[in-house]
């Protein structure tokens, strides 16, 4: 019965297995492994399109509800955390595995003839998925994603006599606003996708029809034959495909990703920084800040330069030689390029300073890593204790203590990035956000004026007058959520 169906379904439509089984077509020897990665780059594609429109059910575009739906999703829908997780390190996979297949079509000259389209499209591919990339951060809203957009529109906007232009049409706005959030959500979920999908069904179709690339090979040489793709490959690609899935699904559930906390433009000492594959490109930028060059001229620059060399690679390197050996000229470039990048990476995040985020933060300390809830009591008993420890007499908090003006005022304190820097105690870097919360009450870190003298007037607090409890018991007070002021600007 169903032979028949799917016999009459063949006959009436020119698909089926029949037609599929004319399509398998031979693979070249030598073809191994490697050659699994566009598979596997088309399959991240699939898993982000189906966890981003899973994700679309719970979503709302709008800076009111964006954070709360997203954070909704995180914390209260059945698999919602497993979904964002997959969606955030998908991205990371899918930049990871592109870069791989464009270093390794470099390795082995896969951009020659007569691949030269399909090494086009790949590299369409990838500046479209870094622009999936930069739209997405800003969608849920957080402090990180909300901070890195400011950074990188600053750089179109540095541009002389159309900069002020393009920042505008990018945001839709002067600033990031409702607008620029509506704008990015429709470039993420319906404009990107518009250009992909006959991007990708152009790389699959031309990438079947020139067939794979036998490694060692001259452009000239006919390559021995190893057998049907069905046959050698296409095992392969499904055992690949399904092995970095299953390791996205693993690593989601071991170390799902963070939200960070919702955008406040009161956290004046977030450090605002790139996703990890931009990393090399923000520390060179700051490395050469004392350079007298306008900050776009090198974030757009340099990834424009790489990028035009690779899309002329084809033309600049006609030999036909693919053995690497034989092409150290092209090859050598990119190892030492990659080289900078790593380092650069690597000096990046060693010099990144702390942010308080969920898990790192006066929250995280009261709530184990931002996990649990805050504890009524424990709030409570911080109220107390500010009033105990005449806290409200300096410092403004809440609405509940609203006359202290000595001091900055400590609402929602214990959700963002303080005493970073203290003159006179570079420690302070390196510590946990509780204990430099707690060093300062105590009087043990304070700041020094020019002739090393404290300058305080803010009362040492001994372990007599408030106790360790009393001081935990506080930052839970001072971490509860600020009262939202504008945030839709
Ligand atoms: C006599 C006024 C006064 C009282 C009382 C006081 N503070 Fe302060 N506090 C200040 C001032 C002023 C500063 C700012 C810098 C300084 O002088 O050290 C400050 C700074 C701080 C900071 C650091 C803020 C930052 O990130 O720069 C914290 C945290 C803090 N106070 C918590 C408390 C707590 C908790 C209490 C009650 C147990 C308290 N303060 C009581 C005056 C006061």
């Amino acid at each position: 019965m169903l032979g028949r169906v799917t016999a009459w379904l063949e006959d009436r439509s020119g698909l089926g297995p029949e037609t599929v089984r004319t399509l398998d077509r031979e693979t070249p020897k030598g073809v191994g492994w490697w050659d699994t990665l566009g598979a596997v780059a088309l399959s991240l594609i699939g898993l982000l399109a189906v966890t981003g429109m899973c994700m679309a059910l719970y979503y709302s575009p709008h800076p009111d509800g964006a954070y709360d739906s997203t954070r909704y999703l995180r914390e209260e829908v059945p698999g919602g955390r497993l979904l964002l997780s997959l969606h955030h390190y998908g991205d990371s996979a899918l930049v990871i595995v592109l870069g791989l297949y464009v270093l390794r079509s470099v390795l082995i000259g896969a951009y020659k003839a007569p691949r030269e389209l399909v090494w086009l499209l790949a590299i369409v591919l990838l500046n479209l998925v870094l622009i999936f990339g930069i739209t997405g951060h800003l969608l849920p809203w957080d402090q990180k994603g909300y901070r890195s957009t400011e950074v990188r529109t600053s750089f179109p906007a540095g541009v002389p006599i159309v900069g002020p232009l393009i920042r505008r049409v990018l945001l839709a706005d002067d600033d990031i606003s409702a607008l620029s959030l509506t704008r990015f959500y429709a470039l993420h979920t319906l404009f990107l996708p518009a250009v992909l999908v006959p991007v990708l069904a152009l790389f699959g179709y031309v990438g079947w029809k020139k067939g794979a690339t036998a490694p060692g090979t001259r452009v000239d040489e006919i390559p021995t034959l190893a057998g049907r793709f069905s046959e050698t490959r296409a095992f392969k690609n499904v055992c690949a495909s399904a092995a970095v899935v299953v390791f996205l699904i693993g690593l989601s559930s071991v170390h799902p990703a963070e939200l960070e906390f919702r955008y406040s433009p009161a956290d004046a000492g977030y450090h605002a920084r790139p996703d990890w594959y931009f990393l090399s490109l923000f520390q060179l930028l700051n490395d050469l800040k004392a350079l007298p060059l306008p900050s776009w001229m090198l974030a757009l620059g340099l990834p424009g330069a790489v990028m035009t060399v690779l899309v002329l690679l084809p033309w600049l390197d006609r030999s036909p030689e693919r053995d690497w050996r034989k092409r150290k000229l092209f090859v050598l470039p990119v190892g030492v390029g990659l080289l900078v990048v790593s380092l650069l990476t690597v000096r990046a995040s060693a010099l990144l300073t702390l942010n308080a985020t969920p898990s790192e933060s006066l929250f995280g300390h009261v709530t184990a890593g931002g996990e649990n809830d805050l504890s009524t009591m424990q709030v409570a008993a911080g109220k107390a204790a500010f009033q105990k420890g005449s806290c409200m007499g300096c410092h403004k908090a809440y609405a509940e203590f609203s006359t202290g003006s000595l001091g900055p005022d400590l609402t929602g304190y214990g959700r963002t990035t303080f005493l970073t820097e203290v003159k006179g105690h570079p420690e302070m870097h390196s510590l946990s956000f509780y204990d430099r919360f707690a060093r300062y009450v105590r009087g043990d870190v304070r700041p020094k004026d020019a002739s090393g003298a404290e300058k305080t007037t803010m009362p040492k607090y001994s372990a007599q007058q408030l106790s360790d409890e009393e001081m935990t018991a506080i930052a839970a007070y001072l971490s509860q959520e600020p009262p939202p002021h504008g945030s839709a600007k």
